[in-house]
This record gives structure tokens, sequence and C-alpha cells, in this order.
């Protein structure tokens, strides 16, 4: 129907970055917090600096109202189950608050489904009467939680558009597999939360339904692509989300957000209806406020008893913290390098970041933890996860998993919006309706990826790619008898305005003089590059913990990563085994939730801190 004359220009690692100027369809009905569509990057960082509205002032609650919100999840369970509370009480203040600020578009649907709050009530109306026939048991186990849905996924009683302009108007003819667990497990489907279009970015916009903003500070971006979950549980709105991670979109808005952002080993919820980015990396997730919320939520869903196993004692805890590849990210020589990063630089995080993950370290050796400094094992002289990671040979090519594993990304959305939607629309129309909001949000770009890469590449990914790295990866914990990895969350804080121009900061080191200087030059692709997008095509849990605020009052983010299979496995057997899957991570999670409740005891200033949003008089911490 329509052609952009893009494709045929792509260099390889400028695909996700530079195309955010070229203009090849309007867009209609664009949200007035998202930039113009003609301007360029330098200009869209402009607009942003001086457009970005303040965040609103607190809504007026009632004290009743002001508690529910607070609550954690598991006390929300516990009050109702207690009955000191209804569903539609407690709805209706979560409801009240995501109303009262819906100009941070944490939500999607304000302005042509305007009163979708009204069904979150109804539907805890149906639940407070069925628990007044039934008994409270019938319930049971979720009690009527209200859990807002990541806009990609298909729902029947909310439009389902995922963040793109021309779905604007569509709900799916059946909802999202896990959606349906929800459900059935007596939760309620809160409403969409905003995307960027097909989850194709680390930033939360599309023309649409606008940019979500940060609780924290109006000028930072709230991650992506679950931006608007990320926001709506910091600005507590909810006390959990459901998100989805390809590359970081779980972590990278619990990052921004300071949340706790869970991706899951994949395979542990069920990902059907929520459309696909890439077979090996796509997986549903969770941001909430404290691990404790996450294990009430996952072990009422996927059906365990969380007590069933016990965490160690922090003083028996081995915890990893290799440099490479998370401190110092780069490819080795010869290695695959898709995206053209730079060598031999690597890339390292911030300096607020550095600052925060040298704190948490001191703070678990204080607590009693084994830290163990120890890399990868080295084999020919080259360490063995690089050699898994980008020095593979397909033939006589290297193949990393970064680019390739996109192939089948433009089907999947092809395949979603036939199967869900029904709706008369190609990926040609998709594509063109795409807009960017800067560099860091080139949708256009991102969606072009699948024209270029190789299904051969990927087959080889699936095949020998995932299976050595899974080996690999074991090797550290295995030889050092670790029971997980702290790693650095990310390079950088973004901004809207240095995310739109290219210039947020973070460090490179040059391998040859060992010199370390800052520099203002983020793109996404360098940011994914190593910290959420590595390691995907591994099926392994992970966690992005949040260590309180930057000098600058910034959110700063650390990640835990678990074992690839449970101890002792081989291979990837276990990533198939659906009710292995469904408890695989449970001693991943309960080592989380001990490690960083040992870390904040160490040192309080690792603890997560509320968003600015929340704070001050007549707000919900004075
Ligand atoms: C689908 O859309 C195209 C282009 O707008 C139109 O020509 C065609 O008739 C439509 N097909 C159906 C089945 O509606
Ligand atoms: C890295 O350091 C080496 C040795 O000092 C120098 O020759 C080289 O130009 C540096 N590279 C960059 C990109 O700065």
């Amino acid at each position: 129907m329509f052609r952009c004359g893009v494709l045929l220009q792509l260099a390889l690692y400028s695909v996700a970055e530079e195309l955010g100027t070229e203009t090849c369809a309007p867009g209609t009905r664009r949200h007035p917090s998202f930039p113009p569509f003609d301007l360029s990057h330098g200009e869209t960082a402009a607009w942003f600096k001086k457009n970005l509205p303040a965040l609103p002032p607190p809504p007026t609650m009632t004290a009743e109202e002001k508690m529910y919100a607070r609550w954690s999840a598991a006390e929300y369970i516990s009050a109702r189950r207690a009955g000191k509370v209804t569903c539609e009480e407690y709805a209706a203040a979560l409801t009240k608050r995501a109303r009262h600020y819906k100009s941070m578009n944490q939500f999607m649907n304000w302005d042509n489904d305007p009163d979708w709050p009204e069904r979150v009530l109804a539907a805890a109306r149906k639940m407070d009467a069925k628990a007044k026939a039934e008994g409270i048991t019938s319930i049971a186990p979720l009690y009527g939680l209200p859990i807002p849905m990541k806009g990609t996924m298909a729902t029947k009683d909310f439009i389902s558009s995922a963040g793109v302009g021309i779905l604007h108007d569509f709900r799916a003819k059946d909802d999202a597999e896990f959606i349906k667990i929800v459900i059935d497990k007596n939760g309620l489907v809160f409403g969409k939360t905003n995307v960027p279009e097909f989850a194709a970015s680390l930033v939360s916009c599309n023309y649409a339904d606008g940019c979500t903003l940060n609780p924290h500070d109006r000028t930072l971006t709230s991650g992506g692509s679950s931006g608007g979950a990320g926001s709506a549980v910091g600005a507590y709105l909810s006390p959990v989300a459901v998100t989805e991670d390809t590359g970081g979109s779980t972590r990278a808005p619990a990052f921004s957000n300071g949340n706790f952002g869970y991706d899951p080993t994949r395979g542990h919820f069920p990902n059907a209806g929520n459309p696909g980015m890439a077979l090996i990396l796509d997986q549903l997730g969770l941001n909430a406020r404290s691990i404790e919320d996450i294990l009430a939520i996952d072990s009422a869903v996927s059906d365990y008893d969380p007590s069933t196993v016990k965490a160690k004692e922090v003083g028996k805890l081995r915890i990893g913290v290799p440099r490479y590849p998370f401190v110092e990210s780069y490819i080795p020589a010869g290695g695959d390098n898709p995206f053209g990063i730079e060598a031999p630089m690597a890339y390292m995080p911030s300096k607020p970041i550095m600052a925060k993950y040298e704190a948490a370290k001191e703070a678990l050796r204080k607590a009693g933890a084994t830290l163990v400094a120890k890399e990868w094992p080295s084999e020919e002289g080259q360490n063995v996860l690089a050699r898994a990671f980008f020095q593979m040979k397909m033939g006589k090519e290297v193949v990393s998993p970064h680019f390739h594993v996109f192939s089948t990304y433009m089907g999947q959305v092809a395949q979603w919006m036939y199967d869900y939607l029904g709706v008369n629309a190609t990926i040609a129309d998709v594509f063109a309706d795409a807009q960017s909001a800067g560099a860091g949000h080139s949708p256009r770009g991102f969606m072009a990826l699948s024209s270029v890469a190789s299904e051969a590449k990927l087959n080889f990914i699936l095949q020998e790619l995932r299976a050595a790295g899974a080996d690999a990866w074991n090797r550290l914990f295995d030889e050092e008898n670790l029971d997980v990895i702290l790693i650095p969350g990310y390079l950088h804080t973004p901004t809207y305005e240095c995310m739109a121009s290219s210039t947020c900061e973070h460090q490179v080191k040059n391998l040859t003089s060992g010199e370390v200087v800052s520099r203002a030059e983020f793109t996404s692709v360098q940011s994914l590059f190593m910290h959420t997008f590595s390691m995907k095509h591994i099926p392994l849990p992970k966690m992005m913990v949040p260590v309180g605020l930057d000098p600058q009052g910034r959110p700063v983010g650390l990640q835990l990563l678990g074992r690839a299979g449970p101890p002792g496995s081989r291979g990837l057997g276990y990533s198939y085994d659906t009710e292995l899957l469904k408890v695989v991570d449970l001693p991943f999670l309960k080592t989380a939730q001990a490690a960083v409740a040992a870390m904040v005891a160490a040192d309080p200033s690792l603890a997560r801190v509320e968003p600015s949003l929340v704070r001050g008089k007549d707000n919900l911490f004075e």
C-alpha cells in the first residue's frame, strides 16, 4: 500500500538510531505530549526541554484512600481476606489516582475510551458479590487485586492497539494467555499501560497515546518498552504491573522509575497474545515496589507455595561480581559486531551508577556475603562467555545473538494483528504509521530490522548459540559455586532531552591505554548492548533492584542474574518443562530477597526511594 525508501539505505548499525527524521507517513491525532513529526533529533530534544509539563499536584484523597494506595499487593490481599476492605473500595482508590495522573500517560486510550476505569470498578463489584455469595475463599488467591497489563497485550475488554496509531481503536477478540490466568486467579485487569509502537524502543512514547512521565523527575523518561507499567507502579497507581522484556523492557522501566523488575526465565509466564519480537527473547514479567509483592503475585499465578524454599543465610551467599561483560562491555577482537560498537573501547556505566554498584558490593560484604571477583574462565586465551557470545562461527562467519533474533519480528506482529485483532492492516501500514520521538525512539528503524536479518543466522542462534551460551554462562556459577551475579543496572539515566539528541552520559574505557573518560554520546544500542539485551538468548532469571537515587535525584538500579536452569542442570531441557518452569526461579527470588534485605540493612542509602510525585504535604508520604 505504502512503502518508504529507507530500507534500501540501511547500514546495519545505524538501523535503530538514524531513521528518526525521515517522514514517510503522516500520523493523525498526535497526542500533545508527543513531539511534532517533522523535527530533527536536536529540535526534538529542544522541544522536550520546553514542553515537558510539571508533574501534577497530589489528588485530594481520604485517609482510607491514601492507606489503600500505599498498601503493598500482599497487604491488600490480606486485608481483603480479613474483610477490612472491599474490592470496590480498593479499586476505586487506585482508579481515582490513575484518572488524576492521566496527563502522565501511564495508561492508554484516555481520548477514545476515557471511561475504561468504570469497567475495572464493575469487575471489582462483581468480585465483591462473588465473595458475598460463595465465601471469601472463592476469590482467592488474588482477591480482586487490580493489575495493569502492558499495552501490547491482547485484551477483550480494553483497547489493544500495541501503541500503534492506526490500531488505536481496536479491541482484541480474545485475551492473552497470561490475562486468562490472572482472571482465573480472581485478579482484575486494570487497563493497559503505555508502550512504544509494538514495544520497539526503550522510550514509552507513541504519537496516539503520548509520552509517559516519570514520577521521580519530569525530565526523565520512564524507560521502556513497559514504561507505562513502570511509572504506574512508581506513582502508586498500583502495587504491581505486568511488563514484558525482550531486550530490557521490564528492567529499563524498573531502573528509571525506581522499581523492582522481575524478568523471569523464559517460559515462566505464557507469552501468547503478547505480540512477539524475537522467538527466544520475549518474556512477560513484573514491576513492583518490593520482592515480597513479586513473590506474592508470582506464587498466586504460578500455583506454588513460596515458603517451600528457604532462603540461604546471607553469610553463606556467594555473589559473583565479574567485570566482563557488564562493568566493561566490549566485543573481543574478531567478534561479531552488527551494531558497529566501537573497538577496542569498552562501554562502562556512568559514574553515579558505578558508585552505587561499589556501595552495594561493600554493603553485601559487610552483611557477611562472600563477593567473588572472578571472571569467566579462559580457553585458548579467551573468556569463554565472550567466545560463546561473539565468536562462534556459522561456517566461516562469526554470529552473535544480537540482531538476527529480530528476523521474525514483523511476521509475529502481522500474525498477532490477524489472530487477535482481525484487522485489515499490513506490516507496511504499521511501519509507515510509526513516528520518531528522537534518536532513542525510532520504532520504524527497529521494525526494519526484520527485513535485513538472516533466517539462517537465526537458526544458528536457536540451535547452537543458546546451548553454548547457557553452558558458558553456568561455568562461573558452577566453578565458583555462586548463588547469583550482581551487575550494574544500565549505562546511564536517560532524560527525554538526552535520549532525543543521543547525548546521555556514560563512561568509555580505552582498553589499550586504560584511560576512562565520560562521554555524552549515548544511543540506545549502546545501552542495550550488554546490560539488558545480552544473555536474553539464555533462559535465566533477572531482577532489577532499585538502590536509591544518584546525587542529581535520579533513580539507579542494579541487576541480579541467576544460573540458567536448576543447580546441576545441563543443556536447555529445563526451559521446555512447563511444570518445572513455574518454580525454577523460586530459589533465585528467595536469594534476591535475602540479599537485598541484607544490603539495605548494612547501608540504608541503598534502599528504594519514594518518587517526588508521592512525597510532600497532603501526599502519600509527608
Ligand atoms: C483492506 O484494505 C485495503 C486497503 O485499504 C482495501 O483495498 C481492501 O479492500 C481491504 N480488505 C478488506 C477485506 O477489507
Ligand atoms: C587509546 O589509547 C591508545 C594508546 O594510548 C591511543 O593510541 C589511542 O588513540 C586511544 N584510542 C582512542 C579511541 O582514544
